[in-house]
């Protein structure tokens, strides 16, 4: 049977891998979009002309909107990307951080229940829910789906009341729904104020003065935060699959989706500098308190064995790879726009 699957959030960075796997997969997919004033669907331009994929106005914030979106189309899957998803400003806008992405999960699942009982639901929840907290066994340090949760920002609090409400609802009403705890992942379509696209996308600057005969003096500076904090580090393009796989067991349940190896932002820095052949950063390099948080989530280590035995799942790109995927990318981005321009 063709399957039809609604995915909130398709308009992010995953939602767009997502909508790409599950349409070469031959389904029907529904996106849900928000009403802005320009444009946010730039990331799936590329699949506007496939006739299997409709967007569809709604908000998570609105019950009314989801209800009337799983009643008209009755999908055998739905998957909730949809998020604040900025840790940092998660901080500022506390209350609007977790009425989107700790409640609106809340409103899918209540449509579900009510409506909707054999639809399979995916719900992403986050690495961030551990925070500081993490298991240790002999020399290693990670965390898995046994690990505490001890969150350190609004926004992990509120990934973590929607993560335990998916369990709820599995548990109470029997409901096939799944979270997948990811880690951090990235690619050439991260947002422009995550670390590793904010860095990867300086890197191309820099790389296209110098290559303009610009000097070290005139050269722009990069003002980040805590260099110090550690992150597991993955592609999208993997961690999308992961969801999919979720959906498809026919038991529900939580995986932690990781690459199992860990890295600073120093590390990042240090390894996209060397992209364009550069040893030292730190004369490019400010830190600025701008970027400071008020907590920090200073480790995140990811024992994936779970998915890699239930599910076959295992990461396909390497950190370097990741790196130079995303330097490329900013660097031909640059370009095109100059020979437009
Ligand atoms: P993203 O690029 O920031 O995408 C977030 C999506 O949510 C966008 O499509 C956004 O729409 C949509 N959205 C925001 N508020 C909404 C609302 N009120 N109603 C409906 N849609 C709304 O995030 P991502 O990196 O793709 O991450 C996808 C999901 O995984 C998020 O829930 C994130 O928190 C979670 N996650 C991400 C990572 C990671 O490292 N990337 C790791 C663990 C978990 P607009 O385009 O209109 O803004
Ligand atoms: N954004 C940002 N900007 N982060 C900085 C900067 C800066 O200028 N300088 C240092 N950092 C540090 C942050 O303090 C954090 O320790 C680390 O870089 C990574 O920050 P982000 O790239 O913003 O990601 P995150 O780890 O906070 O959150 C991402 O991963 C989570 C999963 O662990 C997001 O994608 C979340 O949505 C996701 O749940």
């Amino acid at each position: 049977m063709k399957k039809k699957a609604v995915v909130f959030g398709i308009t992010g960075q995953d939602g767009s891998y997502l909508a790409e796997l599950l349409l070469d997969k031959n389904y029907d997919v529904v996106g849900v979009t928000r009403r802005v004033s320009t444009g946010n669907t730039g990331r799936i331009a590329h699949l506007m002309d496939c006739p299997r994929l409709s967007l569809v106005e709604g908000d998570l914030t609105d019950y009314s909107s989801i209800l009337r979106i799983i009643e008209e189309y009755q999908p055998q899957e739905v998957y909730n990307l949809a998020a604040m998803s900025h840790v940092g400003t998660s901080f500022d806008q506390p209350l609007l951080s977790f009425d989107v992405t700790g409640k609106g999960c809340l409103n899918i699942l209540e449509v579900l229940r009510e409506h909707s009982p054999f639809t399979r639901f995916y719900q992403a929840s986050s690495s961030e829910m551990f925070g500081d907290a993490l298991t240790q066994r002999g020399g290693d340090k990670f965390q898995d789906e046994n690990t505490l949760f001890r969150p350190q920002s609004p926004y992990a609090i509120a990934k973590l009341a929607a993560h335990h409400a998916t369990r709820l609802y599995r548990q109470s009403y029997n409901l096939h729904a799944s979270c997948g705890i990811l880690f951090n992942h990235e690619s050439e379509r991260r947002g422009g104020r995550f670390v590793t696209k904010k860095i990867t996308k300086y890197i191309a600057q820099l790389y296209t003065h110098f290559e303009k005969g610009g000097d070290q003096e005139s050269a722009p500076l990069l003002y980040l935060g805590n260099l110090d904090a550690k992150r597991d580090w993955g592609h999208a393009e993997d961690y999308v699959r992961a969801m999919w796989l979720m959906l498809q067991e026919d038991k529900p349940d939580d995986y932690v989706i990781a690459t199992g190896e860990t890295h600073s932002v120093r590390d990042f820095l240090k390894a996209s500098f060397e992209t364009i052949g550069i040893d030292d950063y730190t004369t490019f390099v400010r830190q600025d308190p701008r970027f400071m948080r008020p907590s920090e989530v200073p480790y995140l280590k990811g024992n994936y064995s779970k998915a890699k035995v239930v599910l076959g799942w295992n990461p396909q790109v390497s950190f370097s790879d990741l790196v130079s995927r995303m330097v490329d990318y900013d660097i031909k981005q640059i370009k095109e726009r100059e020979t437009v321009g």
